[in-house]
């Protein structure tokens, strides 16, 4: 085999046994530290898991990471609205009360969409203050849906572990922006 080839090959080797590149962020875990100690509604272990499995954040610095989090919302409310759209195809099977509560969850979620790309359309243009406050009605629209479950005794929210992560999706999110305020 010639001289070339054999080095070729042996680098090849190298790199694909020998590459262990750290592929974690560093900020994540401080971000999220921070975030967690000052907002009891956030969680450390969910704030690191959502960012880190967002493609783009190994390489993101702390404006890209609220970028990234404001648009895990997004995924977050449109994946559960179509959810409660799916839910609300056997209308007739379901009881009364939780079919006027998904009804309910259905227009919060809706009207949490475009408010969410207000959001992101604010953060781009480094308008924070109004960031906040599209985030934070983005916030309200989960609470709000699980609330009305809970007004009746006996009913189980289908929602409760969906709402519980797009609430603290935002949380997560208005954290970051506060950081960056
Ligand atoms: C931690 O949070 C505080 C208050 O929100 C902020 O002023 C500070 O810059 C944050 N630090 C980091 C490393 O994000
Ligand atoms: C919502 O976001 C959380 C955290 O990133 C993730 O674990 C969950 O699968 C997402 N849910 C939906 C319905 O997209």
């Amino acid at each position: 085999m010639l001289p070339f080839y054999s080095s070729l090959l042996l680098f090849l080797a190298f790199s694909t046994t020998g590459g262990a590149v750290d592929m974690s962020n560093a900020l994540i875990p401080k971000l999220c530290s921070n975030s967690s100690s000052t907002d009891p509604n956030i969680n450390y272990g969910f704030c690191t898991t959502s960012l880190q499995a967002a493609p783009d954040s190994p390489c993101a610095g702390l404006r890209k990471l609220g970028t990234i989090s404001i648009r895990l919302v997004k995924f977050n409310a449109t994946n559960t609205r179509c959810y409660i759209k799916k839910l609300l195809k056997n209308r007739r099977k379901l009881h009364p009360f939780v079919r006027q509560c998904l009804d309910d969850c259905y227009e919060l979620y809706s009207d949490a969409l475009p408010t969410a790309r207000k959001a992101a359309k604010a953060y781009a243009a480094r308008n924070y203050v109004d960031a906040n406050i599209e985030l934070s009605s983005v916030a309200d629209a989960p609470l709000t849906c699980e609330q009305g479950f809970a007004d009746k005794k006996g009913i189980k929210s289908p929602l409760t572990k969906r709402n519980e992560q797009l609430f603290q999706l935002s949380a997560v999110a208005l954290s970051m922006i506060n950081t960056l305020q």
